[in-house]
């Protein structure tokens, strides 16, 4: 997508759309507003008092350009009782941008020329431009996908700001990849395919990128991995990315990603209403892919590292079963209980391999437990932390990127659960806790590095719009993860 920056007068705009934001104060006594009302001849503020238009959050009405404006069609949207707030600005312009889908171009008013608030704009313009297209066909092929986009701002756009701009569409580009790999249904998103879109996106973005095949990784030593691949006709993959920036003495930020492509549960299927969407069992990998080559093509001055462990949880003859025990790239063994817990199975070979790098910041995304969604609820993720400045420097960045997390606590108390007579450990333990005893047993793989655990059962795939986020893959996580890295600069 296209987005430029214009000081040229709104009215003379000939996008299909012009959008413009209006706060709940006062409406009628609006600059903009008035500004608009002249050009279409009084008809615009009649029109708002008849259709009852008061500027209220998620408000919206449309208006014929009718030959007195040069745009095809207004568009006001209401911004509510925080106006400014930054993540009113973002959902605008991520209204806007679902408003004019179907349409090539839209203008976008901006209250505020600072590169912060064009940022917001930028970024809202292509997350809401979004939608998975792939298997359409026919009359059902978008005709016109939203591809330019002008936002009106009240000065000429200097350096700063048309820079902040194309970091912010580039930082939405990520976004939406990994939205569509999620979206990507099984059947064609295997794990071979995802190891083959991560290199092809790594050399995109000069991101180094190895990915290691089934007998890579044996030969690497992820036993646990290897396990949940059993039943699988499908080979496994384990990609590792790196972004190495010139800067001497970075800091070193080392991501994890669950991949699992399909979860049928394996031996302990899920029933069928459950294993529906198990496509987007690969969220964690989709959002580390996704981090990885945001923070190359925002240039951060920070080593990045992304790791993913992908297979799919199937039911072949070979399938790994309850009662089996298995070695771990750790070294601890461990007892399987429930075949679905093939999450932290992946993961804890991922966690041990992300440790030996070194990392200063170790942080994995997963949708790793059910229990975590009737926890949270669908719209926010689990977090869990060892070290008690790194859990609040990430609730800031979330605070910061509008993504909501809620701390967790990694409870001692529980860890009996996981006692196993034959083994190290078992993998799973009761219902009550579901969530914390799965990063528990996370924990037994990170040894002291220093560790978040994000749980993004809930938000990393939605039934239906919320907020920025679009039906079906998010990308959950990736705004707030390119917030932390930011903060290790500031
Ligand atoms: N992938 C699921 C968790 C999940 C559930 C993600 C719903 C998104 C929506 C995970 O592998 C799983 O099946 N977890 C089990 C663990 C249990 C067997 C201990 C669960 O949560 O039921
Ligand atoms: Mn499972
Ligand atoms: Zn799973």
């Amino acid at each position: 997508m296209r987005i430029t920056l214009s000081a040229d007068d709104p009215i003379r705009s000939g996008a299909d759309f012009l959008a413009v934001g209006v706060g709940s104060k006062n409406v009628a006594r609006d600059p903009m507003v008035k500004k608009l009302d002249q050009a279409m001849g009084g008809s615009l503020l009649s029109h708002l008092k008849d259709e009852g238009f008061k500027g209220k959050l998620g408000q919206s009405l449309t208006m014929l350009g009718r030959g007195r404006l040069e745009a095809r069609k207004l568009l006001l949207l209401g911004l509510g009782d925080e106006p400014k707030a930054a993540t009113t600005q973002r959902l605008f312009a991520v209204r806007a941008a679902r408003a004019a889908m179907g349409r090539p171009a839209l203008s976008l008013v901006a209250t505020g020329a600072d590169p912060e608030t064009l940022s917001l704009l930028a970024q809202g313009a292509v997350l809401g431009a979004y939608r998975y297209t792939r298997y359409l066909t026919g009359s059902r092929v978008p005709a016109t996908p939203l591809k330019r986009v002008v936002i009106h701002v009240s000065k000429a756009p200097g350096r700063p700001e048309r820079s902040a701009v194309s970091a912010a569409t580039a930082l939405g580009e990520c976004v939406n990849l990994a939205r569509d790999l999620i979206n990507c249904p099984a059947n064609d998103l295997t794990a071979t395919e995802l190891g083959r879109i991560a290199s092809e996106q790594a050399k995109q973005a000069g991101v180094r990128c190895k990915v290691y095949d089934k007998k890579g990784i044996e030969k690497l030593g992820m036993p646990l991995l290897m396990a949940v691949n059993r039943g699988s006709s499908e080979e496994p993959r384990f990609i590792h990315m790196t972004h190495k920036p010139a800067t001497r003495g970075a800091p070193r930020v080392v991501f994890v990603g669950k991949g699992l492509t399909f979860d049928s549960g394996g031996l302990c299927l899920k029933p069928a209403d459950a294993m529906l969407d198990m496509k987007m069992d690969m969220g964690g990998a989709a959002t580390t892919i996704g981090i990885v080559l945001a923070a190359a093509r925002l240039k951060l001055p920070i080593e990045v590292h992304g790791v993913v462990a992908s297979t799919d949880n199937m039911n072949g003859p070979d399938a790994y079963r309850p009662g089996d025990v298995f070695p771990s790239r750790k070294g601890k063994t461990v007892e399987i209980i429930n075949t679905d817990a093939e999450g932290r199975l992946v993961l804890a070979d991922a966690l041990a391999y992300a440790c030996e790098l070194k990392p200063d910041y170790l942080i994995d995304h997963a949708t790793l437990t059910g229990a975590c969604l009737v926890a949270l609820g669908k719209y926010r993720a689990g977090l869990f932390c060892n070290d008690e400045a790194m859990g609040r420097a990430y609730e800031k960045a979330a605070a910061r990127s509008g993504e909501q997390f809620w701390q967790l606590p990694l409870d001692g108390d529980l860890r009996d659960q996981l006692k196993s007579r034959i083994a190290d450990l078992k993998h799973t333990g009761t219902r009550y806790g579901g969530t914390i005893t799965a990063a528990l047993f996370l924990k037994e793989f990170v040894g002291d590095c220093r560790w978040a655990h994000l749980d993004i059962a809930g938000p990393a795939f939605l039934e239906k719009n919320h907020g920025i986020h679009p039906k079906g893959g998010t990308g959950f996580g990736i705004l707030t993860a390119v917030e932390f890295l930011r903060s290790l600069l500031a």
